[in-house]
Formats: structure tokens, C-alpha cells, sequence
């Protein structure tokens, strides 16, 4: 197969070359596409060398698959040039997610839904949204879930290679000047306004992605619009805050799930044990919860701290994390290429 990864430089397209090659993934040639300023640069793969190619439309010719892991901007006006000349393009970015003619798909949920792609495009869900409905799909399955409410607690990998290399710069910077911290002089030390507005080192911000007149933030929209989709559930009551930590890798969220009928922890407990691609770490007298640090580099979505809510029968609480860049993003869009072979 011939398979263009645009983007292949980034956080999520350097996991994408990894994950294909750790799969086995049967890739006869191999394009990867960046900006101008990767032009020629040499990534490893499949044990050789490969060069790195420009965005121009002819590197989509004979090509089986693109995997687009780039901004929302470059994947809306390239994955429709890549999907013109043949490729199925598999994207990652929100461009696409919630036009009617798109699947959104998590192959434990809704694969079939990747024959159904008149535009020759299929996306793959914004990070969160997949740590959160990996344990929530069975749950619903079993008892129909109507009303979420949802706080994430989301790396700083989710916002790129950018977002990443500042919280590890931040770190070290406040390392140096604890005292600063402790006096509330941070500011003077670690300055915000790269990819983070605030700096992220040592604390915790409530806004991820743009705001909206009503005060919602766009990630915050995308995960109750995505989780609705994926689950088939247009008028699921959803509501979310999205909070940006200062964790490398691995989006948290805490849950609070309302079904229609009555439901039982073991059960939950038993429905999650069985269910692929979730792995359940719930033993809180024994301090085995979900952690960011055990999920990184980790295929499954990880979920523990099951326990029904204290006032309502149908209510549960669950705590997911998933790696934002395996399931949240590249193994996500790689196993949508496994369904397509
Ligand atoms: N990070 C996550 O956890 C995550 C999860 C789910 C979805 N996503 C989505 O995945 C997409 C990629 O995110 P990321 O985190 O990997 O971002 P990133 O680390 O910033 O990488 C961006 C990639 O885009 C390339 N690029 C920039 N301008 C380009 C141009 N003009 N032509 C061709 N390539 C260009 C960059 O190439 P250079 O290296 O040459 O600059 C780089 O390879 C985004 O839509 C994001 O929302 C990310």
C-alpha cells in the first residue's frame, strides 16, 4: 500500500509512523508530508530512511491511504484534494468530524461505519472524547445512557509538539526558582503566552481550545457534539469543562453518567473487564486507579473509580484516561486503516 502521512513530523504523526510500523501495517511505500520547513529532512522507517515531501497534490497519487495529522485549517482544504485523487483520507484534525457525510469512528464502537464515506473521508474523534467514550459505549449499550457530565483533566501533548516542549521548559524553569513559586511570583519566572496562554507548569488551566459567546469552549463543544455522533444519540444532554494540566501525556476524565434504567457496579465493573480496547484499574482500597503516567505509550483506555452516584440508582461516576496520542489520535486512525484493508 501506499500510504501519505501529512503532518508525519508532529506529535501525532510521528506515533502514526511508530504504531504502523508496530502493527505491521503493510506499507510498500511510504510518503511523509510536512511543512516547508521539513522539506528533505530523513525519518526512519520500515529500517530505512524516507524523505520527507512537501503538501502538494501530486504526493497523493496512487496513494491507498492518507493519514491527515495536521491543523483543522491545512486538513479542510487538502483531505477533499487527497480524496479527489484516490486516497480514503483518515483525519485526525475537527475539520471534518461533524459534517453529516463523515463517519466518526472508534473501531470498538461504530466500525462499520467506515464503508459509509461518500466524500472518501473518515475522521477520527478530538482525544478526550475517545478516553471518555471508550468505557462509556458499553455502559450505554447495556442501560442507554441520556445525560453527561464531564471534567477533563487534559495533557499538554494534546496541543502538539509545541504544547509539550513548553510544559517541559516551564518545569525546569520553575525547578530552579521554588521560591518564586511559593510566593506567587511564577509569573516572573515561567511566562504563559506561547501555546498556553497562562503558564502550565505547576498549575491548572480552565480553558482549553477558543470560547464561544455562551461562555463554552470549542473543546468543550467538540466532546458532547463527537460523543453524541459516535454513540448515535443526536439529543444526549452532555456538558463538559475542559482543564488543561500539567501532564505530558494522557487525557483524564471524570464522568458522571445518567441511564435510563437502574445500574450495578459489579455489573459495570463485569461489562468493562470484557470489553476491548478499555482495561479496568479499579481498586481503590488498593490505590489502583487510572493514572496519566501508567497510560502513556499504553494501547487501552484505562478506567477505575466505578461507584454509583449518591443520590440517584441510575447514576454512575467513572475516572478514564487514555494516551491522547496512541488511542486519543494515531492508534485510532491506524486501526481505521486496518478496516479498510
Ligand atoms: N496532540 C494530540 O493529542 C491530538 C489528539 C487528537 C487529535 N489531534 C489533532 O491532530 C492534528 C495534529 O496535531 P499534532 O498534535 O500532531 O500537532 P503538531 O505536533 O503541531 O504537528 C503539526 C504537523 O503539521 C505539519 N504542518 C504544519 N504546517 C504545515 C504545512 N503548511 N504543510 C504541511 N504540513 C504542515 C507540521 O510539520 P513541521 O514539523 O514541518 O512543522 C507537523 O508535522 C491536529 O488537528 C490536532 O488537533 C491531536
Amino acid at each position: 500500500m501506499r500510504v501519505v502521512v501529512v503532518g508525519a513530523t508532529g506529535a501525532v504523526g510521528t506515533e502514526v509512523l511508530r504504531i504502523l510500523e508496530e502493527r505491521n501495517f503493510p506499507v510498500d511505500e511510504l510518503v511523509p508530508v510536512a511543512s516547508p520547513r521539513s522539506i528533505g529532512r530523513k525519518l526512519e522507517f520500515g529500517g530505512a530512511e524516507v524523505e520527507v515531501a512537501g503538501l502538494r497534490p501530486e504526493v497523493f497519487d496512487g496513494a491507498d491511504i492518507a493519514i491527515f495529522d495536521v491543523s483543522e485549517d491545512l486538513s479542510s482544504e487538502w483531505a477533499p484534494v487527497a480524496a479527489e485523487r484516490g486516497a480514503v483520507v483518515i483525519d485526525k484534525s475537527s475539520a471534518f468530524r461533524m459534517d453529516d457525510e463523515v463517519p466518526l469512528v472508534v473501531p470498538e464502537i461504530n466500525a462499520d461505519q467506515v464503508r459509509n464515506r461518500p466524500k472518501g473521508i473518515i475522521a477520527t474523534p478530538n482525544c478526550t472524547t475517545t478516553a471518555m467514550v471508550m468505557p462509556l459505549a458499553p455502559l450505554h449499550r447495556e442501560w442507554t445512557v441520556n445525560r453527561l457530565v464531564v471534567a477533563t483533566y487534559q495533557a499538554a501533548s494534546g496541543s502538539g509538539q509545541p504544547g509539550t516542549d513548553e510544559l517541559w521548559e516551564q518545569t525546569q524553569l520553575a525547578a530552579k526558582e521554588p521560591e518564586a513559586v511559593r510566593e506567587g511570583r511564577a509569573g516572573d519566572v515561567i511566562k504563559g503566552g506561547g501555546t498556553f496562554v497562562h503558564p502550565l507548569a505547576l498549575n491548572v488551566l480552565p480553558k482549553c481550545g477558543s470560547v464561544r459567546e455562551d461562555g463554552y469552549t470549542s473543546e468543550e463543544l467538540k466532546l458532547c457534539h463527537e460523543t453524541r455522533k459516535i454513540l448515535g444519540i443526536p439529543d444526549l444532554k452532555a456538558t463538559a469543562t475542559c482543564v488543561r494540566v500539567p501532564v505530558v501525556t494522557g487525557h483524564g476524565v471524570s464522568a458522571h453518567a445518567e441511564f435510563d434504567s437502574d445500574v450495578s457496579v459489579d455489573r459495570a465493573r463485569e461489562i468493562l473487564a470484557a470489553s476491548p480496547g478499555v482495561e479496568l484499574a479499579d481498586d481503590v482500597d488498593n490505590d489502583v486507579y487510572p493514572t496519566p503516567l501508567d497510560a502513556a505509550n499504553q494501547d487501552p483506555c484505562f478506567v477505575g473509580r466505578i461507584r454509583k452516584d449518591l443520590f440517584d440508582d441510575r447514576a454512575l461516576e467513572f475516572f478514564s484516561v487514555g494516551d491522547n496520542l496512541r488511542k486519543g489520535a494515531a492508534l485510532n486512525a491506524v486501526q481505521i486503516a486496518e478496516l479498510l484493508l
